[in-house]
């Protein structure tokens, strides 16, 4: 049976929620993953260094491992899990962002209304409105995340955000830009036209198109922003994935709500990935006879541009089907109830 050795998988973009929310998903990811980026997207967003602070407590709390005073004891025995945690971009000063640098890993940019709980994102990408702030990031070095979509027709939105990214690119030639979760090989053109961007890319994204979505019975658990495209957008991602480009990283983007507000009319926007990602990302480059490229693409590109450190952790897999639960806690998974060529074995 073939088995294969993750060392520290990183999930690059996460969703964690909230209250009970939060309790019932965090673990999921916490077993397989030395840490992860977390999104600010609560209701209200996280926007000051208390409720940063806060919600972290909230996040290891969660998973099992109490924060005291500074050391980290750990009660778990899935070996460490670091929230790497993001604020919400707003117009901040450099002030705070001084004072609050030691705390983030990241600042999280999403165009106002684009996508779950962004209201108060960015209305106009004013380049001279926001250059005080991207200014201050780039001299304190924190990455900006970027949800790039235009309020455009749904299949052309992210396409038409590559010019807001060529402008943020060459104006911030000091800043370091990831292009979260992309979908189109636009976005992929773009990796090698400016030194100072990146991405994320979900699993989900490297498995389906949108025809998975709506081209046959309508499937509100593959339903999420950005919506999957075509076929060619999907080969283009999986190109610089399995290659494990040195500017890609693995972020699954899972984004669990109730199952009541998936299969709802109304369908809330997010694939729930946590608990298999590791086995689909398996699964694929084992496929494509690139599972020696799967460390890059899950850990060591990562540590590389964020320049993170994550505690040692390994996971091993094997090729043995996993049937993949009906609901984890009332969230319905992708794959959900369907069975998937490969298994976690262990953790240390
Ligand atoms: C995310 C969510 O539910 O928070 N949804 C999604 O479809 N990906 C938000 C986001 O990342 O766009
Ligand atoms: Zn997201």
């Amino acid at each position: 049976m073939k088995q294969h050795t993750l060392l520290m998988p990183l999930d690059m973009h996460l969703h964690l929620r909230d209250g009970i929310m939060l309790e019932n998903i965090a673990s999921l990811s916490a077993y397989s993953f030395s840490g992860a980026i977390i999104m600010p997207n609560l209701v209200p967003p996280v926007s000051t260094k208390e409720e940063l602070i806060a919600y972290k407590e909230r996040i290891l709390h969660a998973v099992g491992i109490e924060a005291a005073d500074d050391e980290m004891e750990e009660f778990s025995d899935n070996g460490g899990f670091e929230p790497y945690m993001t604020l919400f971009y707003q117009n901040y000063d450099e002030d705070f962002l001084a004072e609050v640098a030691d705390e983030l890993t990241a600042i999280k940019l999403y165009p106002a209304g684009i996508t779950t709980n962004s209201e108060g994102g960015v209305k106009n990408f004013d380049i001279e409105e926001m250059r005080p702030t991207l200014e201050a990031m780039a001299r304190l070095d924190i990455p900006l995340c970027v949800h790039g979509e235009t309020d455009g027709f749904v299949m052309d939105r992210e396409a038409e955000f590559m010019n807001i990214y060529e402008s943020l690119a060459t104006n911030f030639p000091d800043l370091k830009i990831i292009m979260e979760h992309i979908t189109t090989k636009e976005a992929v053109d773009m990796l090698d036209k400016h030194a100072n961007l990146y991405a994320t890319i979900t699993v989900h994204h490297l498995l389906i198109s949108l025809d998975d979505v709506i081209g046959g019975m309508m499937k509100p658990h593959l339903f999420c922003k950005p919506i999957a495209k075509r076929p060619e957008d999907r080969d283009a991602l999986l190109k610089v994935a399995l290659d494990a480009h040195p500017k890609v990283m693995f972020g699954s983007d899972s984004a669990p709500h109730p199952q009541h507000k998936k299969e709802a009319c109304g369908c809330a926007a997010g694939v729930f990935t946590a608990p298999i990602a590791l086995q689909l990302l398996c699964e694929i480059f084992e496929k494509a006879g690139k599972l020696d490229n799967l460390q890059s693409f899950v850990s060591d590109n990562a540590q590389s541009i964020y320049g993170i450190c994550p505690e040692f952790k390994e996971i091993i897999l094997v090729q043995e089907p996993f049937k993949v639960p009906e609901t984890y806690k009332g969230v319905v998974p992708m794959y959900a109830g369907e069975s998937i060529g490969w298994s976690i074995e262990d953790v240390d």
